[in-house]
């Protein structure tokens, strides 16, 4: 991981000065107008937090022992994002015609990622794509990389926080010029679950290009390794039609009646297991991720429609999902998502489920896009938003003006429902982020 792009501090208690939002749940967070965010030093140069509240309050508490103050009291602070569902090596298709996903990946995808073969341009793009994710405050999250192990070690060595990455396993119907045959992947899983541990994640691509041989085989070093696994299910109807006629004809799956079906035979759902989208599912197959504890990625602007620069996949039903008792946490699915902010995502999410008046709060979103993913990752006893003892790991925005009687809501609608915003504004609303205390990006 890259070392930060700071000035060294000394280790004194460190009082943040600033509104703050700190999501809990769904429909519950606390919004702090001239608040206070103490942090404790850890180390060289970490921080956690200590205490946070209404500022004279921390300043009564704290400030009688020498305190360095970091004045941020005309801007709010927010954790930093999890993104649960993205791809880094898919940064030039994000916004390549998606009139169909099969398309878009074997006409756009396919050839871009195969580019990563090559070690320098890989480790160029992996730079450039570490320095934007800081940028945009996403310091957490799910990420595939190429099929390319060092694409993994790449995202591994560069990006700053807390992700499980994964090399996509392609060992069947996929092009030559992008594919390995089952033994190669399984090596590449075996030699990268050993380095990476609970930061490796076994990723097969979906169903149609990864072998059971291979899913199954690759299951088992995860679960050794106490990796995660990742993968796409049912983000399309095509997608499941194409899924369910290739393995119908293959044997010991013959009667399969579900693409879960499929997964579940293949042993890769788990509590440790993530699925992208899942926007077609039957109850059985809902009943199977719960009983499995298989958490699910919701992409919003990679699902939206066409003329919303998505993939057209369709609305995921959360309700359901939470019925079932399944976690989930949102996800940018960069390059199916056109923007990497968790802002947009947030938004999108909202948006395309306001007509139904369903609940898609921006409050649930935050928690969604933050402390959701953290829990889905076991991460969330360090990380995830700001409460005391977690990292001070945090983003500070531009706060619109914040009155008296003003909710989380009402405040993230402000900020991200300004008028004369563009969507491409939202990639850089964050002013400064801060990882275990250490500045990481600064906008000026
Ligand atoms: N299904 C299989 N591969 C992909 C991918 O790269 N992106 C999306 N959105 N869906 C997929
Ligand atoms: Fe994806």
């Amino acid at each position: 991981m890259k070392k930060a792009a700071t000035k060294k501090y000394n280790r004194r208690l460190r009082i943040i000065c600033c509104d703050y939002i700190n999501p809990q749940k769904d429909n519950k967070s606390s919004l702090q107008r001239n608040g206070a965010i103490v942090l404790t030093p850890v180390g060289k140069s970490q921080f956690k937090i200590l205490d946070l509240g209404p500022v004279e309050k921390m300043f009564k508490k704290h400030g009688q022992k020498e305190v360095e103050v970091m004045d941020f009291s005309t801007q709010l602070v927010i954790p930093t994002f999890f993104d649960m569902h993205f791809h880094w090596v898919q940064d030039a298709v994000r916004l390549m015609p998606k009139d169909s996903l099969l398309e878009w990946l074997s006409k756009y995808t396919w050839p871009y990622e195969a580019k990563f073969k090559d070690k320098k341009y890989a480790s160029d793009k992996a730079k450039l794509f570490a320095r934007e994710l800081v940028r945009v405050g996403t310091l957490g999250g799910a990420c595939y990389s190429s099929l390319h192990a060092h694409s993994t070690d790449l995202a591994m060595k560069e990006f700053v926080g807390d992700f499980i990455v994964g090399n996509v396993l392609m060992d069947m119907n996929s092009p030559d010029y992008l594919t390995h045959s089952t033994k190669e992947g399984l090596k590449s899983v075996e030699t990268l679950a050993k380095k990476y541990k609970e930061r490796y994640a076994l990723t097969p691509r979906f169903a149609p290009t990864t072998s059971p041989e291979l899913m199954k085989a690759g299951a088992s070093v995860a679960r050794k390794n106490k990796s995660f696994i990742q993968t796409h299910l049912s983000e399309t109807k095509n997608e499941i039609d194409y899924v369910l006629s290739i393995y119908k004809k293959l044997k010991g799956f013959e009667k399969v009646k579900s693409y879960t079906e499929i997964y579940e035979k293949t042993d890769i759902l788990s509590s440790k297991t993530i699925m992208g989208h899942g926007i077609y599912l039957s109850d059985s197959e809902l009943k199977t991720l719960a009983k499995t504890k298989t958490a699910i990625a919701h992409c919003p602007t990679s699902n939206a429609p066409v003329k919303e620069l998505g993939l057209g996949s369709g609305l995921f039903d959360f309700n359901k999902t939470e019925k079932f008792k399944i976690r989930w946490a949102l996800g940018s699915d960069i390059g199916g998502g056109p923007f990497l902010s968790m802002f947009d995502v947030m938004k999108s999410f909202v948006q395309q489920n306001k007509k139904k008046k369903n609940g898609a709060t921006y409050e649930k979103a935050l928690y969604r896009a933050t402390l959701a993913g953290a829990e889905i990752l076991n991460l969330d006893k360090e990380a995830g938003n700001l409460n005391v003892g977690k990292w001070a790991n945090f983003l500070v925005l531009p706060a619109p003006k914040i009155k008296k009687d003003e909710t989380t809501e009402s405040v993230l609608k402000l900020l991200l429902e300004d008028k004369k915003q563009q969507r491409t504004d939202l990639d850089f609303l964050v002013e400064h982020t801060f990882y275990k205390g250490e500045l990481f990006y600064s906008k000026v």
